[in-house]
């Protein structure tokens, strides 16, 4: 059973003796998101009762992320911001990315902490809490041997409406900067058939948004064989009671033209496709290990730019990947203006534990880094402005996710993913995670603005 309410079921766990309290923060990406939502309905189920602060926890966790430099700092600054709260009993355990790639060195840096496990080792935090409990450490430090998954009945979702289902965990990709194919462990998927399983129970429960999720959702292979990504993405769009099904995220290499033509077949598979780039020079795609030329994507972004709906296309963009010139950049430059994103993530090269680019020559200036990322940023908002323009006098259906009381506008999100901000008027309010049609009447550069159609 699924939950979209877990402090109500839980009570059935209640018991006179005083609750073991916790409190969770998540760093990083919906993977990790997602995660902490299975952590924490596992340890719910372990008797444990979450808390909105860190004072009134006996265990705090941390849920971090180490794809950049900066997000693994994070993690330390937190710890020793806390570091005076052992003093009072409090436990600490570092989940995560940064735990499966620092291992037991959290300990020596941190000796606060009583537990350091990693994504691929969560199967097993019921045991590890039975030893932090009895004032020993534990680790959950599986690395790349595991070939399971970390399925449970137990998934405390937050949000009732749209909701995260795993399909695919870890990654063997291993692109020349990144770091999760060593915090993840090797790629493993889930059987279509338990994913099927776990979507038509969260229908049950009211949801009708489902994300599927994996750090590359196109190289899923059905264990038990029967289903390809896009076969599962079918059988998932057509879960009676299902209005909206995206994925993330895509690797170009094994984006498949299947996939297209599933979104062209199946209503509910929504209008957006998020396929990370990178760069734009093949040069560069090459020396980051990406296993796909500028062409070849640029033949992916073709195919879906031939379907019978309009997609919204976003991606992500490293800048300054050792060795990257000005005219590798201004490849990157130009794929912006070809492609025409809808939306794009930035980022400058960061170098991380263990990747192969740790042995390239770091040499592009921090500044030169900035700048270039500047440019990108100001090169996307320019086509960010013309793309959003093209909406005003159209309507779209959005999913209404909440209310803005300052500006007196209902937030919606559009098929394409996009914010699209509406009023309504007054006695037609609509319900927050129901479907609305609302005509467009402004744009901005990351959100568009209307009316809702009565
Ligand atoms: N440095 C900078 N950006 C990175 N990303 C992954 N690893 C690094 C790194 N070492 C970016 C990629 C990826 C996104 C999630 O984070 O663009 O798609
Ligand atoms: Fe961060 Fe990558 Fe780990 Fe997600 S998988 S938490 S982005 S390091």
């Amino acid at each position: 059973m699924l939950s979209a309410e877990p402090p109500t079921r839980y009570t059935l766990f209640m018991s006179a003796a005083p609750q073991k309290t916790f409190y969770v923060e998540t760093f990083g990406c919906q993977m990790n998101v997602h995660d902490s939502e299975k952590v924490i309905g596992t340890l719910v189920h372990e008797g444990y009762s979450q808390v909105q602060t860190v004072e009134q926890a006996d265990l705090i966790l941390y849920n971090t992320c180490s794809i950049r430099d900066k997000a693994e700092q994070k993690v330390f600054h937190r710890l020793a911001d806390y570091k005076k709260l052992l003093a009072q009993g409090k436990k600490f355990g570092v989940l995560g990315c940064v735990a499966q790639q620092e291992g037991e060195k959290i300990f020596e840096r941190a000796p606060h902490v009583s537990l350091v496990c990693g994504s691929a080792s969560y199967r097993n935090l019921p045991q590890m809490l039975v030893q932090i409990e009895a004032g020993k450490r534990a680790t959950g430090l599986d690395d790349r041997e595991t070939d399971e998954c970390f399925e449970t009945e137990f998934t405390a979702r937050t949000n009732p409406h749209r909701g995260y289902i795993t399909i695919i965990e870890g990654c063997d990709k291993f692109c020349a900067y990144c770091v999760v194919p060593f915090t993840r462990g090797k790629e493993r998927s889930r059987t279509s058939e338990s994913v099927l399983a776990e979507a038509r129970q969260m229908v049950d429960l009211g949801y009708s948004e489902i994300q599927l999720l994996g750090q590359n959702v196109n190289s899923y292979r059905d264990r038990a064989g029967k289903r390809s990504f896009a076969e599962l993405l079918t059988a998932v769009g057509e879960i009676p009671g299902i209005k909206r099904v995206r994925f993330t995220t895509s690797h170009p290499r094994d984006f498949g033209r299947d996939i297209v033509e599933a979104i062209d077949a199946v209503p509910t598979l929504c209008d957006h496709v998020h396929l990370p780039v990178q760069s734009g020079s093949t040069r560069v795609l090459d020396a980051m290990q990406r296993l796909y030329t500028r062409e070849q994507y640029l033949e992916r972004i073709a195919w879906m730019k031939a379907a019978k709906r309009e997609l919204s296309i976003t991606t992500d963009v490293i800048v300054g990947f050792p060795g990257e010139t000005e005219a590798d950049f201004a490849e990157t430059l130009s794929l912006l203006a070809e492609v025409g994103y809808d939306s794009i993530f930035t980022f400058k090269y960061s170098p991380r534990p263990n990747t192969p680019s740790l042995a390239l020559d770091d040499a592009i200036p921090e500044q030169e880094k900035s700048r270039r990322l500047e440019v990108l940023m100001a090169k996307q908002k320019e086509i960010q402005i013309i793309r959003y323009r093209k909406y005003i006098g159209t309507r779209a259906e959005v999913m209404v996710e909440g209310r803005n009381e300052a500006r007196k506008q209902w937030i919606g999100r559009t098929s394409q993913n996009k914010t699209l901000n509406f009023s309504a008027p007054e006695g037609a309010e609509p319900k927050v995670g129901s479907y609305v049609p609302v005509s467009i009447t402004a744009s901005f550069p990351n959100s568009l603005l209307g009316e809702m159609v009565i």
